[in-house]
């Protein structure tokens, strides 16, 4: 597996193994694109309150099988925000998913920043990331349920330093839940 940053030549196969990945979100289309053309994306960014989104594509045998994001948001340059990770099954359960994933936290650490943050769903599709992230150190901590879902949503933080990352529900002013849209509606049968 060859990890590299996400070019323009990639985009549409990157999307289409996006929305493969996560049929159930529509915003990495945009993210996406608002990581190779920002100024073209001000309004999705300013709208997250983001100062940007990067991605990161995983080339596996000849082609893009998977791929990983960081948000870096406005006013809270020691945290990132891991998004959009995983991998097309035919790449999966060889240790490339921990690769990628070492990959982002070594990458966010050079960086100097202190924390990585993320959100997902305790589903059974994303039991395994679960187990991998905690493998990795990430604690879980339970967000209050988004209008009209039943399931339960996680923040996970890992600290970079070596010290305790604040809690993500002690972070004052934090911005909605990186960049999730609450559904008006149950998105999804539970
Ligand atoms: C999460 C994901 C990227 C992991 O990729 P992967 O290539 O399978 O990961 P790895 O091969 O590095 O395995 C990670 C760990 O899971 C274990 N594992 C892998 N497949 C397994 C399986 N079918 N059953 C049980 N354990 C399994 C591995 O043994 C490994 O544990 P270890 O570190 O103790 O050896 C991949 O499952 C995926 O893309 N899932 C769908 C998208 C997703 O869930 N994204 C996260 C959203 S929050």
């Amino acid at each position: 597996m060859r990890i590299e940053q996400l070019e323009p030549a990639v985009l549409e196969e990157t999307q289409r193994v996006a929305s493969e990945l996560f049929p159930w979100e529509d915003e990495h289309r945009m993210a996406l694109r608002a990581a190779l053309f920002p100024e073209a994306h001000t309004g999705f960014l300013r709208a997250r309150r983001l100062n940007a989104a990067r991605f990161w594509v995983a080339h596996y045998e000849g082609r893009v099988a998977g791929l990983a994001s960081l948000y870096d948001y406005v006013g809270m340059p020691s945290d990132a925000w891991l998004s959009w990770y995983g991998l097309l099954p035919v790449a999966r359960g060889r240790g490339n998913g921990g690769r990628l994933l070492d990959w982002v936290i070594k990458t966010a650490r050079s960086e100097g920043r202190t924390v990585l943050r993320l959100w997902t769903t305790v589903e059974d599709e994303y039991r395994l990331a679960i187990r991998l992230y905690e493998k990795r150190g990430f604690t879980a901590e339970e967000y209050p349920p988004l209008p009209g879902e039943t399931w339960r949503t996680i923040v996970m933080s890992l600290g970079l330093t070596g010290a305790t990352p604040i809690p993500w529900l002690s972070v004052v002013d934090r911005p909605w839940l990186c960049g999730r849209v609450a559904p008006p509606v149950a998105a999804k049968v539970a």
